[in-house]
């Protein structure tokens, strides 16, 4: 039986050599799309928009790229002083700015609002692939210090230096926010905690709105089961081991050929798609299979070990709350407040009034109707909601990716803007 063991082993082995080959003939041989290959000024360049790169410097000292894609494809530069529509997309957990601009020009947000008239700006979070500088700290895996950060950093520091930020290179006084998954979930906490921002976002659209995932279903659930059971081994971890990035691609360019390899294969593909359904639910017809390269090129784009616990704490709590150090002298210093319960203080949704609308649906494990209907509704204030949109064949990553983004989501938006007052026209466009 030993023999046979050894056998097996070295077939394996020998296995596991024959298929780097093949997967390195093939990475040579097959070109794939341009844009697996493409950063996301890339992406927007290789579609002919105007794109700049502007750096924004938080409060505590992270750098983050903010693109913005001033004006339409077909659009001119206009010699007159002009003031578009500002609009700020800000993206989902392990993701990126570029979700924005993954598929076709007439599919992607970033393409489709810059010639429908705004001026497009594509938020990058801390610790994402933008995300990665600090005016002291290095990010590697060991830069135990600079991945030290939550959703309450997201939300305090990041967002509104970027709303100023897009505000100052706009002009206007007031910008529209859509948000997608943790998007939308740091859109409210920072409405929540800095309520002063509340006249600075004019609407905010949220997608797929996350409220607390205490009702999240498939393997995100199973995750935040099992971080309840081993939370005293978790806090241990915050306190003594500090925080650390998940969700990253070490190598993005074995990672895409692996998919780009089983992917797209007639049977050895329905792993792909077994993957995404146990981890995300159902994908339907409205994905264009033949892009899953391109996205699993720019996802994941990292995070920190801290904010996934957040999630976990906030699942628990069956509230955004604020993230609990597991030592009440560290969640003064952080919170600056005491609370009887020893644990953070919740977010205070009802200081939010920005107009809100929801883009919802049934199917949708990660931001599902239980989530929505219970602790986000009743937690915001009466007529805050302003509008609330349901897309049954949509699940978590349609709002992402799908192919029908366009006529579903962002035309009725861009509808909903209109009515606030007509898309300025600047001259010297055609
Ligand atoms: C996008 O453009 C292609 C060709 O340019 C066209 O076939 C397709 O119908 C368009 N899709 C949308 C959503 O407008
Ligand atoms: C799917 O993506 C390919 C390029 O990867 C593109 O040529 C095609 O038009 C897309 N199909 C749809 C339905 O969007
Ligand atoms: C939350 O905010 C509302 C509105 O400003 C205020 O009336 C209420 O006291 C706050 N609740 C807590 C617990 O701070």
């Amino acid at each position: 039986s030993q023999v046979i063991a050894l056998l097996s082993r070295m077939k394996a082995t020998s296995l596991i050599l024959l298929l780097t080959q093949i997967h390195c003939a093939y990475a040579f041989w097959h070109k794939g799309e341009p844009e697996e290959k493409l950063d996301l000024k890339g992406i927007i360049e290789r579609w002919e928009y105007p794109v700049e790169v502007h750096q924004v410097t938080t409060s505590d000292g992270y750098i983050l790229d903010l693109f913005r894609i001033p004006r339409g494809r077909n659009e001119r530069k206009s010699s007159e002083p002009c003031t578009r529509h500002a609009i700020l997309f800000n993206h989902g957990l392990a993701l990126s700015g570029a979700q924005w601009a993954l598929n076709m020009p007439n599919q992607s947000a970033a393409f489709v609002f810059a010639d429908a008239g705004f001026d497009v700006f594509l938020l990058n979070q801390r610790g994402t692939t933008y995300g990665r500088k600090h005016t002291k700290m290095g990010s590697g895996f060991f830069n135990n210090e600079f991945w030290q950060f939550t959703l309450d950093e997201m939300a305090n520091s990041d967002v509104p230096a970027v709303i100023d930020k897009v505000l100052a290179l706009n002009g206007n006084k007031q910008l529209y926010y859509v948000g997608h998954n943790q998007g939308n979930l740091v859109g409210f906490m920072m409405l929540a905690d800095n309520p002063q921002y509340n006249r600075k976002v004019k609407k905010l659209f949220a997608l797929a709105p996350v409220g607390a995932v205490h009702y999240a279903k498939g393997a995100v659930r199973a995750a935040f089961l099992i971080h309840n059971i081993f939370r005293p081994i978790t806090a241990l971890y915050t306190s003594v081991l500090g925080a650390h990035e998940i969700f990253f691609n070490p190598f993005p360019w074995l990672y895409r050929t692996i998919v780009e390899f089983v992917c797209k294969k007639p049977l050895i593909g329905l792993i792909c798609k077994d993957v995404v359904d146990l981890t995300l639910g159902h994908v339907g017809p409205q994905l264009n299979v033949s892009r899953t390269p391109v996205y699993f090129s720019h996802v994941p784009s990292g995070s920190s070990t801290w904010t996934f616990l957040h999630y976990a704490q906030n699942a628990q709590a069956k509230k955004a709350m604020h993230f609990d150090y597991g030592n009440p002298l560290k969640n003064f210093q952080k919170h600056g407040r005491v609370s009887i319960w020893v644990t953070p203080h919740p977010y205070n949704y009802s200081q939010i009034d920005t107009e809100i609308y929801l883009f919802w649906s049934r199917n949708d494990w990660l931001a599902t109707p239980n989530d929505i209907v219970h602790p986000l509704i009743p937690s915001l204030g009466k007529g805050v909601i302003k509008g609330s949109f349901e897309f049954p064949e949509y699940n978590h990553l349609h709002y992402a990716v799908a192919t029908t983004t366009k006529e579903r989501v962002y035309q009725p938006i861009i509808d909903i803007i209109v009515k606030d007052g007509p898309m300025p026209m600047c001259a010297g466009e055609s």
